[in-house]
Formats: structure tokens, C-alpha cells, sequence
């Protein structure tokens, strides 16, 4: 691979051996993959710390978070001490909500890890967004930037939506690029890689976040790692809609781009979003196609009685908390059943100042920031079955923590915390 004179100096040593060890596995990575050079980027979201049970477990035992990020992020055969980042990066989800630690059964020891963590981020100068939607909270990148981002979710988001470009990175990648503000030049960098191969037909018309939804998870079943051109789209959808149609094609394929003619900014038109070719396949979507993708991400649910009703996957912005609450407002959720709502720590002090919070709250709910159930396997204790309105974390839930999970409309998620019951169904 092509390093240029400051590339090799980093690699040569002249910003010390942290440095030194990110810009050698950006090389190997690089290499692996066949990338010619690396691009600059100066912005990163990814992860570092140790919320997850063995990297707290690996913090103990060698010494703290820098040997932890020179062996998670870093790769490094050694422990080196770690800088500041260099490119502005932010910090991806977390495993914990220390303000609700102990609804989540977490203990004060794993708070105790979390707050060590969130010092350690700031130490590198890391943003502590701690969510999957970085997008919904100032971090937006412009199109034909240059990003080296984890999360698939996120990942989908910013390539399809904004036109912004970056690979699904990892955790190593990812930390190698805050520190030297390089990643590798390949996949969706390239103009050439990021024309739709796939055409979907729309017969009929997507509308509700929940149908987004449904898109996302049937298209994402049969592209694949392939880029879809959704064709037909009737109205503009909003950032919820275009939000959980890419996190469900990045849950039931591995989707990272896509494009809806008319609407995102590489498909003017069809032929712009093909970028002159063919489609591999072209794929008719309808009301049978729709039901079939319901009963695909409702396989789990079996008994109607929800113990938990989880929101805000992926995290939930400002309107769909405003939605949430016009539903709950005045109501009471029942004894038996939870309701956890997740989003971004800035959402939440908005939500905080507009009485979303209280109106949560006095309905028996409550909001959480910085995890999900997912990801840091939080659920209140004694849940067999949960209802979600997000394809992905309905894809993911039950395989994770062994649960049955319903998929649903937010309505139909809000009307089973207030009843205790599961009584959705695909209209
Ligand atoms: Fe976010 Fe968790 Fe879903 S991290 S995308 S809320 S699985």
C-alpha cells in the first residue's frame, strides 16, 4: 500500500508507539483488503473502555483501559500509553445507563467501571454521544465525506441518507483512526462501488415507520451486502422512517447503502443511483411481500401476555419521543409490564425540559440513555416476553436473551404497556 510521507512517519515512529501501532494495523487491514492508500478522515465513531463484562474482566487483570485499548483497539503486542485522538471522534453505545443502574440489576462496582470509562474517553478527547444514532445529536456528516464508523445502523444511515461515506469499520479500525485520522481507501470510499445492484419496485404505498420496517427487513433478506435502489416511493419519508427501514436491511442482511430514487442524494434518478448499469435482479414489493416480512421478524412472539415493552431502537429521536408521549399522555402502564424507552443522553435533556420525562414516568415508564436491552442484555428482571417496534431489535432480542418478542407498530407497543397484552396485528 501507498503511504505518503506523513503516513510513513507516524508508522516510523514520530508520534510514539500508540500511534505507531494504529497506522501498522491500518497497514495490515489495508493490505488485507487490497486498498491502494489510505484516505483522511476526521470523523470517527467507535468505541473504546470496557463496559462489556470481559473487557472489565481484561481492564482488572492488565492494568487498566490503556491496556485495553491497545489490545482491543490497537491490536498491539504490547500495553502502550494512548494519546488524544486526533480525528474528532465520538463514542458509540454503551452497555449501561448508569442512572438507571439499578432498574437495569447492574451493580454499583460496573457503575463504578462505566464512570472510569466515561474519565478515560474524555482523557482521549473522545465526544460521549454513547449512542447508535450519532446523526440524531450533531454529528452529521456531509456527503462525499470521508467517516470511519462502526454500527451498522449508523453505518447505513449516513451512506444512504447523507451520502457521507464509510465501511462498516470495527472496533480496532476504528480506534486506529482516531489516533492517526487515516482508514483505508476501498469499499464504499469509492464512487465506483456504490451504484445500486438491486431494484426494488415498490406496488405499494410505505408509509409508517413500521412499514419502513418491514421494507428494510425483506430487502435486506434478499440483497444481502448488495446496495438497493427503492423505486416508487410516493411520499418523503422522515428520518424514523429511512432510520429503521436501514437497520432492519443492516439486521436481516448486511446491508450498508442504499438508495430511494428521488429522495437520497445519489439517486436523482434510477439511472443516477445504477450509475449506468443494470440491475443484478429487480424485485417487486407488494402487500403479499409485506406480509411475509411481518411474519418473518414475528417469529418469536407466541404468548400474549408482555412483560416488557422496549422502545427506542435505534435510539429514539425528539419526534418519535414526542409521538410516544401523545399516546401515553393521561394513560397508566399496567402493573405487570415495563416500559423502557432508549435514546441519545443530549435527546434525553431535551425530553427532560419539554416534561417528556415526567409524562414517562408518571405513566409507570421510564427513559434510558447510552445502551439498549441488546446490546448491554438489560431487561427488567423476569421477562419472558417483550414487544418492540423495531425490526432489528426484534431480530436480535430473543436470539440474545432467549425471550419471545413481538414486532408492532409504537401504537400497538404503547397499547400493550397500558394493557399488559399483546394485541397487534398487520393491518
Ligand atoms: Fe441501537 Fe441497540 Fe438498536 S445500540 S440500533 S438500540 S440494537
Amino acid at each position: 500500500m501507498h503511504l505518503n510521507d506523513d503516513e510513513r512517519a507516524m508508522l516510523d515512529g514520530r508520534d510514539g508507539p500508540a500511534v505507531q501501532r494504529a497506522m501498522d494495523l491500518l497497514v495490515r487491514y489495508g493490505e488485507a483488503l487490497g486498498a491502494e492508500r489510505l484516505v483522511d478522515t476526521n470523523n470517527v465513531c467507535g468505541t473504546v473502555g470496557a463496559t462489556m463484562p470481559f473487557l472489565r474482566d481484561y481492564a482488572v487483570k492488565h492494568g487498566g483501559l490503556d491496556a485495553v485499548f491497545s489490545e482491543f483497539n490497537l491490536d498491539s503486542p504490547d500495553v502502550v500509553t494512548v494519546p488524544k485522538a486526533k480525528a474528532f471522534s465520538s463514542h458509540l453505545q454503551q452497555g449501561l445507563d448508569p442512572e438507571h443502574a439499578q432498574r437495569q440489576n447492574v451493580s454499583s462496582e460496573i457503575v463504578k467501571l462505566y464512570r472510569a470509562g466515561e474519565a478515560y474517553t474524555a482523557r482521549l478527547g473522545i465526544q460521549p454521544l454513547n449512542t447508535c444514532a450519532p446523526y440524531q445529536v450533531g454529528n452529521v456528516p456531509v456527503k462525499g465525506e470521508h467517516c470511519a464508523w462502526m454500527e451498522s445502523s449508523a453505518v447505513i444511515y449516513i451512506n444512504g441518507v447523507l451520502g457521507a461515506r464509510t465501511n462498516a469499520e470495527g472496533r480496532e479500525s476504528a480506534g486506529a483512526a482516531m489516533l492517526t485520522g487515516k482508514i483505508p481507501y476501498w469499499g464504499l470510499h469509492l464512487d465506483e462501488n456504490r451504484g445500486a445492484t438491486h431494484r426494488v419496485e415498490l406496488d405499494i404505498d410505505v408509509r409508517s415507520v413500521q412499514d419502513w420496517g418491514l421494507l428494510g427487513y425483506y430487502v435486506g433478506e434478499l440483497v444481502q451486502d448488495r446496495i438497493p435502489l427503492i423505486d416508487g416511493v410516493r411520499h418523503a419519508p422522515s428520518l424514523p422512517k429511512l432510520k429503521h427501514f436501514g437497520a432492519a436491511a443492516a439486521s436481516s442482511g448486511g446491508v450498508e447503502m442504499y438508495h430511494v430514487t428521488g429522495f437520497t442524494p445519489e439517486a436523482p434518478t434510477a439511472a443516477a443511483a445504477l450509475r449506468g448499469a443494470r440491475p443484478l435482479e429487480t424485485i417487486r414489493y407488494g402487500a403479499a411481500e409485506r406480509r411475509l416480512a411481518y411474519e418473518r421478524v414475528n417469529t418469536t412472539g407466541k404468548h400474549t401476555q408482555v412483560d416488557f415493552v422496549m422502545l427506542g431502537c435505534p435510539h429514539y429521536s425528539i419526534e418519535q419521543i414526542w409521538e410516544a408521549c401523545q399516546l401515553l399522555e393521561g394513560q397508566r402502564i399496567s402493573a405487570n409490564t415495563e416500559l423502557w424507552i432508549f435514546t441519545p443522553k443530549a435527546t434525553k435533556q431535551l425530553a427532560d425540559q419539554a416534561g417528556y420525562t415526567k409524562l414517562i414516568e408518571d405513566a409507570g415508564g421510564v427513559l434510558m440513555t447510552d445502551t439498549c436491552s441488546a446490546i448491554g442484555r438489560v431487561m427488567p428482571q423476569g421477562t419472558r416476553v417483550a414487544a418492540v417496534d423495531s425490526a432489528k431489535q426484534a431480530h436480535y432480542l430473543p436470539a440474545i436473551m432467549g425471550i419471545e418478542a413481538w414486532f408492532g407498530s409504537t401504537a400497538e407497543c404503547i397499547q400493550a404497556a397500558i394493557t399488559g397484552r399483546w394485541s397487534g396485528g398487520l393491518a
